[in-house]
Order: C-alpha cells, then structure tokens, then sequence
C-alpha cells in the first residue's frame, strides 16, 4: 500500500534514483533522469517514438500485459493511454523495485510481479494486449517463451521487439527441402538464430539473437500473424490460431 500522500521533492526523488540504480529505462521522473548516459540515448523514449503511432492511442478498458517490464516505460505509456489494467511482470527484482517506485511518482496504477515468461501460465487469465519487448534473445528457450504467451496470456495483439543481427533481408522459405539440399542453409536471409555462448556487448544474459528473417519466422511458428513493421526491430502481430503443428504437447520441459 503507497502510504505517501504528497508527492515526493526532487531530492527525495534524485536520491532514491540513485539508490535503486543502475538502470536500463531512461526515465523521466518529475525532472530527474534515470540513465541520462545510457549508450543507446534516450532510451527507450527514442524507440516508442519510433512506432507509438501503430499503437491503439485510446486503450480504455484494456488490459496489458508487459513481459520484461524492467523499470516500467512502456507499462506506463499504456496507463497513459488509459489501459484499465496493466500488469508488468519481470524476472529481476531490481527492476521492478524501479518500476515500482516509477509508477509511484508518474502516479500510475500499474501491478508488477516478479516472474518470469516462463510462468505466465500461472496468471491465468488472457490480456487484450501483450508487449513482448526486448526479451527474446535474453532467453536461452526462445520459442518456448512465445509458444507458452500465445497459449496462455496472449489474447488479440503482440508488440514484439528483439534486438537483431546479421541480414536485414527475408528469403521466402519452400515448404520443404530435399536432405541433400544444403545451400538454403548458407544464404544469409535464411531464418538464422545467433548464439552467444560466451558474452555479447559484455551481457552474459544474450543467448540467441535472430535476423529478422528468424524474428519473423518464430512469431508466425507461434501462432502469430505479423500485421504491422513499424520500426527495424518491432513488430505488432495478432494472435492467429493454434500454431501448426502445436508444439507444446511434447516440447515443454517439466523443469520450466
Ligand atoms: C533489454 S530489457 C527490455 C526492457 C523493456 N521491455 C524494454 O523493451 O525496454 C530486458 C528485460 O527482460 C527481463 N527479463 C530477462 N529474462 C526474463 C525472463 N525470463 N522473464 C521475464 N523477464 C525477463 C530483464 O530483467 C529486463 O528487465
């Protein structure tokens, strides 16, 4: 419960800003910038002003979903645009102490849990909207992840984004390949996934990073038809039909 009833000096602000750094989301809360130095700039300001206009501009009665909500920019932007419920939910508990104390002094009612994507199938309940932002190549079971958002929480629309590597060009993939028909594999614009089994800018949680084509490829393999390419990285889709053939019978491990 928010036991503060006025809002909070930008002292007070600046010196829990500090406290619960570092930070990812370059925020501005009443004035005070959370990661002003951040390497990609503005961040991620100069991202949603990339494709905010894709988005719904009025989400009264919605509900939101941000997986990976880290400190809460795109959970409040949706509260903004008068989602009714948003609940951001992420695996580090660092992240949603800033998205907490963000949400506090932007005074918007957003729900944070700490969980993983892993178990959005705990939530039990679907959402009018997903955002599934700057996740994927985070996650050493990629497609695990998107198979179990399109079967448990994905209800209409996906607002996809992953980091991308390697070619910017799709090749249109036969329905099938002879054994001995190798060379699709050596074309670039094949749907290629890059994995990081070391570091990659100094992150160790990088595991796989796709080129569009491969981005492409696992929303539609996950059920999700691409309806919108706002911006190189973000994709808005909706959820289509069971993937085919479905996946999850067999392909869950236990352990997750
Ligand atoms: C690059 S940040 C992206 C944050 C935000 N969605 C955005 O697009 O600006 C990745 C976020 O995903 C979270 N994350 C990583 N693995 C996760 C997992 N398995 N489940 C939920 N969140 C995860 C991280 O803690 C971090 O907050």
């Amino acid at each position: 419960m928010n036991m503060r009833t006025l809002p909070l000096s930008r002292e007070k602000i600046r010196a829990e800003v500090q406290a619960l750094g570092p930070w990812f989301h370059n925020l501005d809360l009443a004035g005070v910038k959370t990661a002003p130095d951040h390497f990609l700039g503005d961040y991620p300001a100069v991202k949603w002003r990339r494709f905010e206009q894709s988005l719904p501009a009025d989400l009264t009665g919605k509900s939101v979903l941000d997986i990976g909500c880290n400190a809460g920019f795109y959970s409040i932007e949706m509260k903004r645009r008068g989602a009714a419920r948003v609940l951001g939910i992420d695996s580090d508990p660092d992240y949603l102490a800033q998205a907490r104390f963000a949400a506090e002094v932007c005074e918007a009612n957003i729900e944070l849990r700490q969980m993983s994507v892993y178990q959005v199938g705990e939530i039990g309940e679907t959402f009018d909207v997903v955002l599934f932002m700057g996740v994927l190549y985070h996650l050493r079971h990629p497609l695990l992840a998107l198979d179990l958002i399109h079967a448990h929480v994905a209800r209409d629309l996906l607002v996809f984004q992953s980091m991308q590597r390697g070619s910017a060009d799709v090749m249109e993939t036969a329905e099938n390949y002879d054994f001995w028909q190798t060379d699709p594999f050596d074309r670039p614009d094949y749907p290629r996934l890059h994995f990081v089994e070391k570091r990659y800018a100094g992150d160790p949680t990088n595991w796989w990073i796709p080129n569009r084509a491969a981005a492409e490829a696992m929303l539609r393999s996950a059920g999700f038809t691409i309806v919108d390419h706002p911006e190189d990285e973000v994709y808005l889709c909706r959820r289509a039909g069971a993937p085919s053939p479905d996946p999850l019978p067999n392909t869950v491990p236990e352990a997750l």
